[in-house]
């Protein structure tokens, strides 16, 4: 059977649009619940909308999501519209703290069901809470810039949220900025490699070679 995306993530919107499955509908504006290119071998997932996302329905939108376009445009050469973004909860928690686990839990299956349609090749973890749900890692630090299963043969790739980035502006070698330099020109080449219908496990390991010889893991 063949499958429409764009229906079946309307769908999936709709569904996010009603839902009242945990206490932030009761604060949201809107629920964000992603956008950008369906076909898109890249998927970049944060933690949650903060309140740019929740008055405008779209996710990385505020400052956080111009850094992030930027640092798509300049060190990735990737265009936002290229790819898709969302979160993993895809309505605001209050004074934009961290989602609690039953938050989560309530909100995640739509996060699956939205990559299970998609069924990107990578999905890129921005920031510590994405990246612990879909790793299980815990040191961002010690994660970023590799390489890990989820499931069937989607690979994630973890780097740090653009958020962590305003409060860290040194580019020296070494400094947040710089290692998410390196992660995004990685991402780059990725992306570029991915469309062009590249084999996922030669990617992963040029890729990977090309960290250890540039330093950047
Ligand atoms: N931070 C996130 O994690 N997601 C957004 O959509 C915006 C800011």
């Amino acid at each position: 059977m063949i499958i429409n995306k764009n229906t079946e993530l309307e769908a999936i919107k709709k569904t996010i649009s009603k839902c009242e499955k945990c206490s932030l509908h009761l604060t949201r504006n809107n629920v964000v619940p992603g956008e950008g290119n369906v076909d898109s071998p890249l998927v970049f997932i944060g933690e949650g909308p903060g309140a740019d996302e929740d008055s405008s329905g779209r996710p990385f939108v505020g400052r956080a999501g111009k850094l992030l376009d930027k640092m798509l445009k300049d060190w990735a050469g990737i265009n936002r519209n290229d790819i898709y973004i969302s979160n993993i909860v895809k309505c605001r928690p209050p004074k934009n703290r961290v989602p609690t686990d039953d938050e989560m839990k309530s909100c995640i299956q739509y996060l699956e069901s939205q990559m299970l349609v998609i069924k990107p090749k990578v999905i890129v973890t921005l920031g510590a809470t994405s990246m612990s749900y879909f790793t299980n890692k815990k040191k961002i630090s010690e994660s970023r810039g590799k390489f890990y299963d989820w499931y069937g043969n989607i690979k994630t790739f973890v780097t740090f949220h653009p958020s962590y980035l305003l409060r860290n502006h040194s580019m020296e070698k070494g400094s947040p900025r710089w290692y998410s330099y390196m992660d995004m020109r990685a991402i780059g080449v990725m992306f570029r490699a991915l469309q062009k219908g590249k084999n996922i496990n030669e990617v992963v390991s040029a890729i990977n070679s090309r960290m250890k010889e540039s330093g950047g893991i």
